[in-house]
């Protein structure tokens, strides 16, 4: 199905004819008062031709043909064109829309394939609030790529491979505690990589003993590669709980180790292309003086002014690093993918790293750069209510796991108030979905590159933007299915729609705006558009259902409004899914 702003967007060119390259956008009227969509096209054009801007809208008006869509057209403020929608016609569309497996979401010019590079935590460490968003932030744009038609290929890139892997074989061989290990692995292997990090601080024995171990599973000694898979596999057991308790799933989980045999063949062809050079025993790669300094992510200013920042693709000590890795990794996706994008869903700290391995490519592979876009979609961080870093009262970093239990204790003593007759099977898994759903929408909501306040009250609430809210909403709409079942009712849906009442129309546009919110939460990586977008059609509804009686309505209208409940329930719940929540049947 066509977007209403596609659709004026053609009749607005029709009637411009050569608009000389300014692009006529319509947007949703940023105030419902001055009309449903508007356009600042004139006023661009005019701009451009030294024109009257109201001279020309009044020009566009008179030419252009929407008679069928639009009851008025009017000039209003600078020469802007406001469009207010015919009621008829916004039923017309709704009765497509519900028509439409897509529910009303244009299928893309062209399929793409997108990587998604999320959640990535690493090896033998705890996974923590930071690995949160990531993971969440990702699911949700594979999602969304997904439902619009894309092919997607989920690829987690654990850090599996690194220097803390020397300090963790000499604990394991010195100071395991099997049983320990056995009761939670990441945790023991937590305690004994900072046991020893902490004495090679202190020790330079120790720290010479640990790079030995390194050395040794780098030279592929078999007791060492055995040990740091048994490593992997614990982790990964320990990871894979969480993902699926998350409702979370990957195409491949291709680690860093995995591309081992790339990385030196990637420094060999960089300096052979001079992109990469010696300095100081290290192989670096310098800014070529392509663009400003200001854009240049291998300078950096300080006081005395410019001066180099170099991206390292191997230390001096001949260890290849994050960059190697990133550049190897990435050679590999294009090889095998083929794709059109790729998402590195990371924390707003690595920006440089991307920023510096993005240059890089460019300069190795300047043809596979230009075809493919590489985004770095990086967020914010997780605030305590104290505003400083989200932490236990002891200080410690809180673990995803700890976190989702606690989310769905704390919503199981609330759906245990509200619902107190409910069996407490039942309670347990409303528990889950809302406490689980609140924890990712809480994530989901603010704009992704700012800091958020985690806050248990405001994400479980039911008032205000929030999941339990726009779960409550669903549930609210199944609610009316529910009573009329209860009546003895047979419901067989598919009812003409009859849009007449103020807010009966309203909920039609909103309705129909989920096609024009979903491509810009993919082209902008921004999930919280999807959120914001659903809280607003939460409240649409709410208008409507105060203001419209629906089971104590009769005939043709009653059966007109049933309709339009079903499809802003099964709206609710696509829009949830995307974002990768859940809803219950009731709460
Ligand atoms: N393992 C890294 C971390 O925990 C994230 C990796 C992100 N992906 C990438 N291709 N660099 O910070």
């Amino acid at each position: 199905m066509e977007t209403i702003p596609s659709i004026l967007q053609q009749r607005l060119s029709a009637a411009v004819g050569d608009s000389s390259g300014v692009p006529l956008h319509v947007t949703p009227a940023s105030d419902s008062r001055f009309g449903d969509y508007q356009t600042n096209a004139a006023m661009q054009m005019a701009k451009q031709r030294k024109a009257n801007p109201r001279a020309l809208a009044q020009e566009i008006l008179e030419k252009i043909d929407v008679a069928d869509l639009c009851s008025s057209v009017e000039i209003a403020g600078a020469g802007f064109l406001n469009f207010h929608l015919r009621p008829e016609w916004v039923q017309q569309r709704l009765e497509s829309l519900r028509a439409d497996g897509r529910l009303g979401v244009p299928a893309p010019e062209r399929a793409r394939t997108i990587v998604v590079d999320f959640s990535s935590p690493n090896v033998a460490k705890p996974m923590h609030v930071g690995h949160i968003r990531s993971t969440i932030l990702g699911d949700s744009l594979a999602r969304i790529a997904e439902f619009l038609g894309h092919r997607v290929i989920r690829d987690n890139h654990i850090g599996d491979w690194g220097t803390q892997f020397g300090m963790l074989l000499l604990g394991w061989k010195t100071i395991l505690d099997a049983a320990a290990l056995e009761r939670d692995a990441l945790s023991e292997m937590e305690r004994i990589y900072k046991d020893v990090s902490a004495r090679c601080r202190e020790d330079a024995a120790v720290l010479e003993a640990a790079k030995q171990e390194l050395v040794r599973l780098q030279a592929g000694d078999a007791e060492n590669l055995g040990l740091w898979r048994e490593m992997i596999r614990l982790s990964q057991s320990q990871f894979d709980t969480i993902y699926g308790r998350l409702g979370i799933r990957f195409d491949f989980t291709l680690g860093e180790s995995f591309y081992n045999e790339r990385l030196k063949p990637v420094v060999d062809e960089l300096r052979t292309l001079q992109i990469a050079r010696e300095s100081d025993g290290a192989i670096c790669v310098f800014s070529d003086g392509a663009v400003a300094a200001e854009q240049d992510p291998f300078l950096i200013k300080d006081k005395d002014g410019w001066r180099d920042n170099p991206a390292l693709v191997l230390k001096s000590d001949g260890a290849a690093n994050y960059t190697t890795t990133d550049l190897a990794t990435l050679q590999y996706r294009l090889e095998t993918w083929a794709p059109d994008e790729i998402m590195y869903v990371t924390d707003g700290r690595q920006q440089l790293h991307f920023r510096q391995f993005f240059a890089v490519f460019a300069r190795w592979k300047r043809e596979a750069a230009a075809k493919v876009r590489l985004a770095h979609v990086w967020f914010g961080s997780i605030l305590g209510e104290d505003g400083k870093p989200f932490k236990t009262r002891s200080g410690e970093t809180i673990r995803l796991a700890d976190l989702l239990d606690e989310a769905v204790e704390r919503s199981f003593n609330q759906v245990s108030e509200r619902n107190p007759a409910l069996s407490e099977e039942e309670r347990r898994e409303i528990a889950r979905v809302i406490g689980l759903g609140a924890v990712k929408y809480a994530d989901l909501l603010p704009h992704r590159q700012g800091d958020y306040v985690f806050s248990w009250d405001r994400m479980l609430s039911f008032q205000g933007n929030t999941a339990p809210y726009l779960q409550n909403a669903y549930v609210r709409i199944r609610s009316i299915f529910r009573k009329l079942a209860e009546a003895g009712e047979v419901w067989a849906g598919g009812a003409p729609l009859a849009l007449e009442q103020p807010t009966e129309v309203a909920l039609g546009k909103k309705l129909l705006q989920f096609g024009e919110v979903l491509p810009l939460a993919l082209e902008e990586h921004r999930p919280n558009l999807l959120a914001n977008y659903l809280y607003e059609l939460a409240n649409t509804f709410h208008a409507f259902y105060e203001a419209c009686p629906v089971l104590k309505s009769g005939g043709a209208q009653r059966a007109a409004r049933l309709e339009l409940c079903e499809v802003s329930a099964r709206l609710l719940k696509t829009g949830l899914g995307l974002l990768g929540i859940e809803v219950p049947e009731r709460m």
